[in-house]
């Protein structure tokens, strides 16, 4: 199994994101790191200890990371999360700590504890990671890559050109970018696809664990929130598609671009520019998603649900 370092802000599809992430063979969850983003840092943090003593995870350690953006403020999620960024379910109290080490210390030592190289896979503002960038920079090479779900080839969600979690930290995009480590972005055009239809939503119903319950009672708030605050009755399960990626690299299909991340726009800070038809003529420093196997996504998903509590 590939072994990864999850870096969210949980969120409910960050939520789904540690799920498959802990139910996939494929993957060796070795530690998660949470950022503010769709909640305050102490929210994101908070609900990632719940959800993963929930669904019965072990000996994952979780440490927080971040409250704000490097540079810019903290603007949370709430018309789609709630004012706790996980709105929806009662939250059982966690009984396990959270790490006493921060999220740049984790990540150091997890990478250095590994016999191999590790993925980070990012689902919120990549603050964390730039953190790290500039921290431990002779560390990179431990890092075989970083997955992150953020950006868009095409429009945005939280502004016409931007898309949430590049929104949030431009400035640490664009420092997790140019630092060499290989770089995916999972973005909207992909993430759109991955949507809770009252299909899925009967589907992992009928898993009938704790987990399942509790998750369909997140994606039930989550596709009230989206058809109200973005005029969509199923909302798109986001972070989830990176790690898929990871587990299963066939599904996301993905090519190789130039990318760039808009740091002084007016209106356009955060944007994502992609030059997928190579009219800039610089080498590509990126690969991004470009489509996904929507019925094998939720196979997964459903597949991972199942080992949990
Ligand atoms: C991203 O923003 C957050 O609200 C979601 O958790 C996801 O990571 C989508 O734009
Ligand atoms: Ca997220």
């Amino acid at each position: 199994p590939t072994p990864i370092i999850l870096d969210c802000d949980p969120g409910h599809d960050d939520v789904f994101a540690i799920w498959l992430a802990a139910g996939s063979p494929e993957i060796d969850l070795r530690a998660i790191t949470t950022v503010g983003g769709n909640g305050r840092l102490s929210h994101t943090t908070y609900n990632a200890r719940v959800v993963t003593e929930l669904a019965g995870i072990t000996g994952v350690p979780i440490s927080p990371g971040a409250a704000s953006p490097l540079v810019r403020r903290l603007t949370p999620a709430e018309g789609i999360h709630g004012d706790n960024a996980l709105g929806g379910p009662d939250l059982p109290a966690p009984s396990v700590a959270a790490d006493p080490r921060t999220a740049i210390e984790l990540i150091r030592d997890t990478l250095d504890q590994a016999e191999q190289e590790v993925t980070i896979v990012a689902t919120g503002p990549l603050t964390n990671v730039a953190m790290f960038v500039r921290a431990y920079e002779d560390r990179l090479s431990r890092v075989r890559e970083v997955v992150w779900m953020g950006g868009s080839t095409g429009r945005g969600n939280i502004t016409p050109y931007a898309e949430f979690n590049s929104w949030t930290d431009p400035e640490a995009a664009a420092i997790v970018l140019e630092s060499g480590v290989p770089f995916t972005m999972i973005g909207l055009n992909v993430t759109h696809q991955a949507l809770v239809t009252p299909d899925v939503l009967a589907r992992i119903g009928a898993i009938g664990n704790r987990t399942a319950a509790f998750g369909v009672e997140l994606l039930s708030f989550f596709n009230t929130a989206y058809e109200a605050d973005q005029g969509m009755p199923a909302g798109p399960l986001h972070d989830p598609v990176a790690v898929a990626l990871v587990a299963a690299p066939g599904v996301v299909g993905t090519v190789r671009a130039r990318l760039d991340i808009e740091l002084h726009g007016t209106e356009t800070a955060g944007a994502t520019s992609v030059d997928l038809t190579g009219t800039l003529r610089r080498p590509p420093n990126a690969r991004v998603g470009a489509g996904i196997d929507v019925e094998e996504f939720w196979r997964m998903v459903e597949a991972a649900i199942r080992t949990l509590a």
